[in-house]
């Protein structure tokens, strides 16, 4: 069966990810490690949960509306890059709304059954909270565009003549729905959502803040400056900033007396070799790959994935998100190109540059 959760309090959730080799300290992507751990800092509430203000604003209204109207939430879809907060958000919207929620991702529907059980397993006014949507299935996306629109699923039994088709009523529930890639969403399913919403990356001074709360769970003692410094190389991402603060607890501990200032925040960032961009090794290598071996580019993300060793969804979903936002590199369509930005940061000539600079 793919229900996940069926608590308000996720701590039994298990959210199915693919696995990437990507550095597991610096990947936004979640493991099974993550999980139990954001669990536990989860915010449950939309005062706890920092940043994403005008979202915040809408969601706010929204559940206010159909609080009042004694009715259930329209579907909503969120979008953007993984470790943001998405699946964060639904809970505190089910804690708002006072309803449990049920976790799947998408690959684990891969049945017709799957999202059969799932659906007929919901109660009315209940969230069901999928995950990478863009990867469900056509069967079990036309399964769900009935259920979605009037609440009723057409279940087929039988072969050619004897074919029946039995209706089954659903009661009223919530979508939330969850993609890293809005773009392959089929049009039919993205109409279905009444509110879609794209997660923003955070500014360091929310991130500074996120850090603090789950320094506070966890009992570290952190500087104002020492959570700015782990905020500014995490990649806007709180999922990175919680991990990262985790780290450079461990280094505080062993080699100092476990408060978190900005040196000791500086030093062990430098040993994992997360630099002041927030970029890891696997981030620079595909900048230098692009800027040493094909001139700055454009240069197509197959032959990029082939060259440094990682797969193109990592690199399209996890790396270039933030690369993209950072102005380090461009999308063409005749590939990735870096910017001069991305020059600098390594340190290294830009020939072109240079050459048009001495003509002059
Ligand atoms: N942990 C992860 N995301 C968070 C957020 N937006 N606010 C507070 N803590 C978080």
């Amino acid at each position: 069966m793919s229900i996940i959760s069926d608590d308000n309090d996720f701590k039994n959730t298990t959210i199915k990810h693919v696995k990437t080799d990507k550095n597991p300290v610096i990947s936004a992507e979640s493991g099974d490690f993550d999980k139990s751990f954001e669990n536990t800092i989860r915010p449950k509430s939309f005062d706890t949960y920092i940043g994403q203000t005008s979202l915040k604003e809408t969601l706010k209204i929204t559940i206010e509306a159909a609080k009042k109207r004694n009715a259930p939430l329209d579907h909503l879809l969120f979008y953007g890059p993984p470790g943001l907060g998405k699946t964060t958000l639904a809970g505190v919207i089910a804690e708002q709304m006072g309803v449990n929620i049920k976790i799947t991702s998408a690959p684990a529907l891969e049945r017709p059954r799957d999202i059969i059980g799932i659906l007929m397993s919901l109660k009315g006014g209940e969230i069901l909270f999928i995950d990478e949507i863009h990867r469900l299935n056509k069967i079990a996306e036309e399964i769900l565009y009935p259920a979605m629109e009037d609440f009723y699923l057409d279940i087929t039994t039988g072969k050619s003549q004897t074919v029946k088709t039995l209706r089954i009523e659903l009661p009223k529930f919530t979508l939330i729905g969850a993609t890293t890639k809005a773009g392959e969403l089929s049009g039919p399913l993205r109409d279905r959502f009444g509110i879609i919403h794209r997660l923003e990356f955070y500014t360091p001074e929310e991130l500074s803040q996120v850090i603090k709360r789950t320094a506070g769970i966890l009992n570290i003692e952190i500087t104002d400056e020492g959570a700015y410094a782990i905020a500014k190389r995490s990649r806007g991402t709180p999922r990175i900033a919680n991990r990262l603060v985790k780290r450079v607890a461990d280094y505080a501990l062993v080699k100092h007396d476990g408060k978190i200032t900005q040196e000791i925040a500086d030093k062990s960032l430098d040993i994992l070799k997360i630099d002041n961009f927030g970029l890891d090794n696997t981030d620079r290598n595909l900048l230098k790959l692009i800027i040493e071996k094909y001139d700055g580019g454009p240069v197509g993300i197959e032959t990029i994935a082939a060259a440094i060793g990682e797969d193109v969804r990592t690199i399209e979903d996890v790396c270039e998100p933030f690369l993209l936002q950072a102005g380090l590199i461009q999308r063409t369509p005749r590939g990735r190109k870096v910017s001069p930005q991305a020059y600098r940061h390594l340190g290294l000539k830009n020939h072109e540059l240079s050459e048009q600079q001495s003509l002059f």
